[in-house]
């Protein structure tokens, strides 16, 4: 029943509000003809789809939450990709693919899980030699990011910044006014009402600190260390 609902909120439609910002990153890449990709902490993988059309290539979405890669394998199918996008139960924090194996590694709202910093050093082995990492962050210490993406191997293209607003009336706007319609709807289903009130929750946060809810993309090239 908790699945019904959250499939009836449809937060996927509301994410993909923010591909404008995935396509505003990627266009930000020099053109690669068919790039393999890794999007690291896919989800149900609404930026990867994206980057999917978006570079005609081969893009592999991990994620450990098994219900989501399920979602994201039948979006796979409806959108006739099966032969370009593959999902892969595997954690961020001990992936075992080739060294050098990606033109791009793709990371939208992943990096926290693992720390900024580690995630930058622990997944460059696996891109190609001047191949690309693209983050989505959240908006903390940007300059102390800035100098971290230098120090662990990598020159910064750019980087620009997904405002708070945007969050707000693209993202938990919509997802309050989904809450309310649906809250009226089951009114009288205490279960679907409980789960309704922690998404609300989240709403809340929102609110109570929109500031923190600004987030960063940092579109970035490895380079040749000269030092280990
Ligand atoms: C904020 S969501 C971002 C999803 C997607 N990248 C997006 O931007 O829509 C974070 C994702 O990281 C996944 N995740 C959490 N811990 C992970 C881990 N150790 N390894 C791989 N994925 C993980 C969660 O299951 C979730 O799908």
């Amino acid at each position: 029943m908790t699945r019904d609902i959250l499939l009836e909120i449809n937060r996927d439609r509301l994410r993909a509000n923010f591909n404008k910002y995935t396509r505003k990153a990627f266009q930000m890449l020099p053109t690669l003809k068919k790039p393999r990709i890794l999007d690291i902490g896919c989800g149900s993988g609404v930026p990867t789809l994206e980057l999917a059309r978006l570079s005609k290539g081969e893009v592999i979405g991990i994620d450990i939450d098994q219900t989501q890669l399920k979602k994201f394998n039948i979006k796979i199918k409806e959108a006739d990709l099966a032969h370009r996008v593959k999902t892969m139960k595997c954690s961020l924090k001990n992936m075992k693919f080739p060294h050098e194996s990606f033109d791009i590694i793709w990371a939208e709202g992943t990096t926290w899980i693992i720390g900024f910093q580690k995630g930058l050093k622990e997944w460059r082995r696996f891109i190609k030699p001047n191949g690309f990492l693209v983050v989505h962050d959240e908006m903390s210490d940007i300059d102390k990011k800035i100098e971290l993406i230098f120090i662990c191997g990598y020159k910064l293209i750019g980087t620009f910044v997904v405002p708070a607003d945007a969050w707000w009336t693209e993202y938990y706007r919509p997802l309050e006014e989904r809450i309310h319609e649906l809250r009226e709807k089951y009114r009288n289903n205490s279960k679907i009402l409980d789960v309704l009130d922690k998404e609300q929750r989240e709403v809340e946060e929102y609110k109570n600190n929109p500031k923190y809810h600004g987030s960063v993309f940092f579109v970035m090239q490895k380079i040749q260390r000269l030092y280990k």
